[in-house]
């Protein structure tokens, strides 16, 4: 199965990727993860990668489907791949079906209000990635790792405007794009974690 999670920042993508990868044991392929693997790294593409991210800007479109490409030919993902952030412009999703055939879009919905304040919550795990909210988890290291979690840069909150304006104008039009290719399904991503788990997998079956 090949799958994407659209949806704004802070809608829960990465969270419910996590899952939902897991449960259809296909790969779960994040771009903001490989991105922020490269700059850990700090590697050419990483840093240049930096100074964007943090202006909540788009990576150029040329380096993010050289980087998919690479990634989908990678042998986890020859039993399928959910991409979390992934494609994020038109441009990406032309690139993309010149690669594959989607199965699926899940769209997870979030009113602009709530995200403001998941965002600024989040903390993040260095070791595996996972994502865990100050007003349920109050630890600061991860329960799956041990890792000391961090706030993510672009997590400021002027940058979360930025990220929310990009997402808009750029992201949100493939909102469209799917929906006329008879591809889309979008879930309310404003309950708790499990429900819109339950909702994505009702929705997947
Ligand atoms: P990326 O890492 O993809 O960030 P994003 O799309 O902005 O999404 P987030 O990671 O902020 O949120 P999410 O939807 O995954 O939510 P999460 O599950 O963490 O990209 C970062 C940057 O990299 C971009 O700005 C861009 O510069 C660049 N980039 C990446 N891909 C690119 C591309 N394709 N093209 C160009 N540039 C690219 O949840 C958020 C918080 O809410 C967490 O604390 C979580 O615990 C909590 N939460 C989750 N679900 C719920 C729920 N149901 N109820 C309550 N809290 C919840």
């Amino acid at each position: 199965m090949k799958l994407i999670f659209l949806g704004p920042p802070g809608a829960g993508k990465g969270t419910q990727a996590e899952r939902i990868a897991a449960a259809q044991k296909i790969a779960h392929i994040s771009t903001g993860d490989m991105l922020r693997a490269e700059m850990r790294e700090g590697t050419e593409l990483g840093l240049a990668a930096k100074a964007i991210i943090e202006r909540g800007e788009l990576v150029p479109d040329d380096v993010i489907i050289g980087m998919v490409k690479n990634r989908i030919q990678q042998p986890d993902c020859a039993g399928g791949f959910l991409f979390d952030g992934f494609p994020r412009t038109v441009a990406q999703a032309d690139a993309l079906s010149a690669l594959c055939e989607i199965d699926c879009v899940i769209n997870i919905d979030v009113p602009f209000a709530r995200l403001v304040d998941r965002i600024s919550g989040r903390r993040m795990c260095p070791g595996c990635g996972a994502a865990f909210h100050v007003s349920n988890y109050t630890a600061e290291t991860c329960d799956k790792c041990g890792a000391t979690l961090y706030q993510r840069d672009d997590d400021q909150a002027e940058t979360v405007q930025n990220r929310l304006r990009v997402y808009e104008a750029q992201t949100q039009p493939l909102i469209d794009y799917y929906a006329s290719r008879q591809l889309l399904t979008t879930v309310d991503g404003d309950q708790t974690v499990d429900a819109v788990t339950a909702q994505i997998a009702a929705a997947l079956r």
